[in-house]
């Protein structure tokens, strides 16, 4: 019995990598797909690196285009890898355009498909991932969640309770993994930082930063921190590309290109606070106990808010600076984990999926 594993943007690799290495150590037979949704080497390649991962067994080459043109892409593809290689079970992780992709084409050749962080709901249809998730989940067989609100969400949302299973977080598995040896690399000297004294900023949704008037807030409220703050910014490729559009003065903010798995984990876990647009950044600092401030109106991880470290600011630059003038006046508390986020999410869904090839076979 084969099992697939589909990757492609850099958000899927610290969630898919602990299952892989998990299904690997109990001998099952698998192959890893890798869409080519990122491509630079900042991107992925030295995500599987840092992650311990094979080189994926197939390399779709897909690259990027527009939602409709990315998700074919993939479909196509990996159309042809599945009915090559008659796979028992599809392996998709969180929301991005090659999760929806490879679950559309699983579901359609009547593949059994396990969807890692199901469940998560923004309500916001606005934002691509929330679409992605939706769909996501409703053709999956096994819907492994990480927080209660997930398995809310689905029951809500008429999805039969037996496909449901509470896991936990695989991206802190992956944290838990690499945190000792992301810390040894101390990667805040290179930067003429030291722990605890700097912000770190990453800033990549298209409602974000494709608007240059919302770019604009962001950089007002950045720079305004930074008086009092040092920040560094490791800039995503699509950030970039608005930034070099506008030519705007970033300074005092010190934006650096983006880094691998292990360095921005170490600076992550040593930062005064994080200033966010993503999903797993949230779950990261909450884990880690790093004051996070999420630059957005919503969060499809309350978790991170109600037993977390997570405050959602909104967009208003206003409202940002205030908030982060908030967290620098409170010194950090220390805060528990959400339940099951304990490194050991790899291990249940592991034993949820050997459970179905046994009574398979
Ligand atoms: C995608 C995901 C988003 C996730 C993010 C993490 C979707 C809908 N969005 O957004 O959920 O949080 O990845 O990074 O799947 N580019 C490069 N090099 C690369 C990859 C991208 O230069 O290796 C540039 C390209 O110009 C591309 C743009 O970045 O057009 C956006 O890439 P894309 O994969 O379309 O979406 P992300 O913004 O990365």
């Amino acid at each position: 019995m084969l099992i697939c594993s589909v990757v492609g943007a850099r958000p899927n690799f610290m969630k898919v990598a602990p299952v892989y290495h998990e299904l690997r150590g109990r001998g099952v037979t698998q192959i890893l797909v890798h869409t080519g949704q990122h491509y630079d080497a900042t991107m992925s390649d030295i995500f599987l690196h840092e992650l311990q991962m094979p080189r994926p067994d197939v390399f779709l080459g897909v690259g990027s285009g527009s939602h409709a043109e990315q998700t074919a892409g993939v479909m196509t593809a990996f159309e042809r890898i599945c009915l090559e290689h008659q796979p028992a079970l599809v392996i998709v992780a969180g929301d991005v355009n090659s999760t929806l992709a490879g679950a559309l084409v699983a579901a359609k050749l009547q593949i059994p498909i396990a969807h890692i962080e199901s469940g998560l709901r923004s309500f916001d249809r606005a934002m691509p991932e929330e679409i992605n998730r939706i769909v996501t989940d409703h053709l999956s067989d096994f819907l492994f969640t990480t927080e209660s609100s997930g398995n809310e969400n689905l029951l809500k949302e008429g999805i039969s309770p037996g496909s449901i299973h509470l896991v936990g977080n695989c991206m802190i598995d992956s944290l838990c993994k690499h945190i000792g040896s992301a810390l040894a690399r101390a990667p805040w000297q290179a930067l003429g930082l030291h722990p605890g004294e700097y912000g770190l900023v990453t800033l990549h949704r298209p409602a974000a930063v494709d608007n240059p008037a919302s770019l604009e807030g962001f950089r007002h409220a950045l720079r305004e921190i930074a008086q009092h703050l040092s920040l560094v910014f490791p800039v995503h490729p699509r950030t970039r590309q608005r930034m070099d559009a506008t030519g705007l003065d970033w300074q005092p903010v010190h934006l650096v290109a983006p880094l691998g798995y292990l360095d921005f984990l170490g600076l992550m876990a040593k930062a005064r606070v994080v200033l966010t647009d993503s999903g797993g950044i949230q779950e990261e600092t909450t884990a880690l106990g790093v004051d996070c401030i999420t630059m957005r109106d919503t969060t499809e991880r309350p978790v991170t808010i109600t037993v977390g470290t997570n405050r959602l600011a909104g967009t208003s630059p206003r409202e940002i600076v205030k908030t982060a003038r908030e967290v620098l006046e409170t010194s950090p508390e220390p805060k528990s984990a959400p339940p099951l986020w304990d490194g050991m999410s790899a291990g249940r869904i592991a034993d949820v999926l050997q459970a179905w090839m046994e009574r398979r076979r």
